[in-house]
């Protein structure tokens, strides 16, 4: 932000790489099998010599743990699983001191069943804050409209208390807030404050596009049956309700930032909640969660991208999260098509943002169904991360909350700082190279020709210039017209560039 209160032309957040930590599994340090922010602390040095810029850290606040800590039940203080408000401050200034910039995961869409605001709302019908939430009569055949919950059945539970039923989007245990009451948006910007004065850098927004509601919640089309709304809700009475967050943030120094989460299929429509650059500062796109290992596939979706986008809304890219399987487990196990992955997300046009353990090639774990606690089923992808090679793998109980992912033996922290040729080098080098480059930081992109099975891009800023070859091939390819080209960084080793790529191989090359 200038002082006009607009957006400088390079951003800190443009230019960065954010990195996911999913706190249950990042590293325990008290003994009870799930990782805590005194884990986070211990492990910031790892980061910073990662090379990543900046932490996004999921909800560590007060929780029943329905929903492992998207259900809060007061965003104003730590769950003691986590530990306390003085290690988030201590985390958020050690995380400064290392050049590490901190956004935290704030959840405005729902709260939990046993947030005081819900409590008091379920006491009566005159309680006051009864409108902070959505109660409604039902009809006679049941529910007050047609809506599908994210986890299963109808996004109503019915209340013997008050004979009416609340709305949840998601599980039961998570009531939707009515942000049509000023009185919610009031309170909710207070605890934006309340982050934001402890020093936080920015917030990744949960389901930042459901808090605009019709509040005659008509039904959805019959046609789209039992879809819940995640990937359909979108209201226009969201965008006003963002525009007030974004003026909160921006009411702080230090360009402070939000990530939202769009869960829309398509870019144009999430080109919307980006605003006229004074809404989200930047939305997750979700697409290369799904896109297909091919040339063509990969393509058109950076072609789509840079299309509907255009020049004001900054794009985002993520290969791996906490909801989905993992990249490397989806492209089949192997090692080569994730490293090529890799490089794609840290030299395409936009923000990279990793999820913890992607940097150490790991793959979901097998859960057994007796340990399977998520009502989502994604227990898979949030395994702790392996620091060490030996059984425990540096935390202090053998066997934590989750399995641990397969080959943690081969595939840790220790094992892969010792090894030049290991997954965690190769993201080093992508992220040292990144960081060298303002083509590859902050440049533009232009998807050129390129033989069958190859993926080829070129980034530029100024005199600064990159090419980028993928392979999604399973044998050797030759590369024509790469002349006056020096490889920085090759998925596949060291090797010099020899005008050929590996099987899944991608490639950095600047000009010689
Ligand atoms: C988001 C989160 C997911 C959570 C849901 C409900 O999609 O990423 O983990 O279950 O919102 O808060």
């Amino acid at each position: 932000m200038n002082r006009d209160g607009e957006e400088t032309a390079s951003p800190w957040w443009r230019g960065a790489v954010m990195y996911q930590i999913y706190p249950r599994s990042f590293l325990d340090t008290s003994g009870d099998g799930v990782g805590d922010l005194s884990g986070i602390i211990s492990r910031l040095d790892y980061l910073a010599r990662l090379g990543i810029d900046a932490i996004w850290i999921s909800p560590f606040y007060r929780s029943p743990m329905a929903d492992f800590g998207y259900d809060v039940s007061d965003y104003c203080d730590v769950d003691p699983i986590f530990g306390t408000l003085d290690d988030a401050d201590r985390l958020i200034a050690a995380a400064h001191d290392r050049g590490l910039r901190v956004l935290v995961d704030w959840v405005p869409n729902h709260t939990s069943d046993r947030h005081p605001w819900f409590v008091d709302s379920r006491s009566s019908r005159d309680a006051t804050r009864r409108d902070w939430y959505f109660w409604r009569d039902g009809r006679e055949d049941g529910p007050p409209n047609n809506w599908w919950a994210v986890f299963g059945g109808r996004a109503w539970t019915y209340d013997d208390r008050t004979s009416q039923w609340y709305l949840h989007l998601f599980l039961p245990q998570q009531p939707d807030l009515n942000w049509g009451n000023p009185d919610v948006v009031a309170a909710m910007h207070d605890v934006l404050r309340f982050w934001l004065d402890r020093g936080v850098d920015g917030f990744r927004i949960d389901v930042a596009h459901l808090i605009g509601k019709d509040p005659a919640l008509p039904d959805q089309p019959a046609a789209l049956g039992q879809l819940d709304r995640v990937g359909i809700h979108n209201d226009p009475r969201t965008h006003p309700l963002l525009r007030g967050i974004r003026r909160v943030v921006d009411s702080y120094p230090g360009e402070r930032v939000t990530v939202g989460e769009v869960n829309l299929h398509e870019t144009s429509a999430i080109r919307a909640y980006y605003g006229q650059r004074d809404e989200l500062h930047m939305a997750f796109n979700f697409l290369p969660l799904t896109v297909e290992w091919t040339a063509a596939a990969w393509r058109e979706l950076i072609e789509t991208v840079e299309r509907e986008l255009g020049e004001g809304a900054w794009p985002t890219w993520v290969l791996s999260n906490h909801d989905t399987q993992r990249h490397r487990t989806r492209l089949g196990g192997d090692e080569r098509r994730a490293r090529a992955a890799a490089v794609l997300l840290l030299t395409l046009r936009g923000t990279p943002f990793m999820y913890q353990g992607e940097e150490l090639g790991l793959e979901d774990a097998d859960v057994p169904e007796e340990r399977r606690v998520d009502p989502g089923g994604r227990d898979g992808c949030r395994a702790p991360i392996p620091w060490t090679r030996e059984q425990g793998h540096g935390w202090p109980v053998e066997d934590p909350w989750l399995p641990w992912p397969p080959e943690a033996g081969r595939c840790n922290a220790e094992a892969e700082r010792d090894d030049p040729g290991s997954m965690f080098h190769l993201y080093r080098a992508l992220l040292i190279e990144r960081r060298s480059s303002p083509a590859l930081s902050q440049g533009g992109i232009r998807v050129g020709p390129s033989p069958e099975g190859i993926l080829a891009y070129e980034r530029r800023a100024g005199d600064d210039l990159r090419r980028v070859l993928v392979s999604f091939a399973d044998r050797q390819l030759d590369v024509p017209l790469q002349q006056g080209w020096t490889a920085s960084v090759r998925s596949a080793g060291v090797a010099p560039w020899d005008g050929r790529l590996q099987p899944n191989e991608a490639v950095v090359l600047r000009p010689r």
